[in-house]
């Protein structure tokens, strides 16, 4: 694997219902990460879907057609000595693999909150309007959009129970047990 300044590039994935934390746990990261000298780039579910995937809904399809884009650009980026913050809700167990494989040196945070707790904290108000029938194919909500749980992520952080500095610490614990940092 290529390496720039002495870094390999690496792709953390972070995985987990809606509001369980993904983004502002990666946001939080990612200027910790530059400090240390990293080349970084986020790909954030949000953002990519208001462009390089605008054109996809949220069936089963398309959802595994926004994974596989993205990973192809987080594979890009890895294989140039980046490190790479990818949040995607990602639900499907098969479809997480197949970025695994894909990106090779790939690290599966699994951010952990209950569905009860996302649906507490409701960031977008996107719960409420998934729960009034507003919203289909809203994950972990409906039969149609399930949630599979990791079962081997490298990282599980839940978010009920640590501090986004407590996530952070355990990825940088993390990044330096497997010598990407
Ligand atoms: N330890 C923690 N880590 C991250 N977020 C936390 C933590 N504790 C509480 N929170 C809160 O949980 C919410 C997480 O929302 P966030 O938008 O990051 O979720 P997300 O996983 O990116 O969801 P989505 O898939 O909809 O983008 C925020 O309001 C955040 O402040
Ligand atoms: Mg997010």
């Amino acid at each position: 694997m290529k390496e720039q300044n002495g870094k390999k590039g690496f792709t953390l994935w972070f995985t987990g219902l809606s509001g369980a934390g993904k983004s502002t746990i990666a946001d939080a990261l990612a200027p910790i990460l530059r400090d240390r000298g990293l080349k970084v780039e986020r790909l954030d579910g949000d953002i990519v879907r208001k462009s390089l995937t605008k054109d996809l809904g949220f069936s089963m399809e398309d959802r595994k057609l926004n994974i596989e884009r993205v990973t192809f650009v987080a594979k890009l980026l890895t294989r140039n000595g980046v490190a790479v913050l990818a949040s995607f809700i990602s639900p499907s167990i098969e479809v997480r693999n197949e970025s695994r494989n894909e990106i090779g040196n790939f690290i599966e945070v699994f951010v952990k909150a209950s569905l009860d707790a996302c649906i507490e904290r409701d960031v977008k108000g996107l719960y409420k309007k998934a729960l009034a029938g507003e919203i289909k194919d809203f994950t972990g909500i409906h039969d149609t959009a399930p949630y599979e749980q990791p079962p081997t992520p490298e990282l599980v952080l839940d978010t009920e129970k640590l501090s986004v500095e407590e996530c952070i610490e355990k990825i940088i614990a993390k990044l330096e047990e497997l010598q990407y940092l």
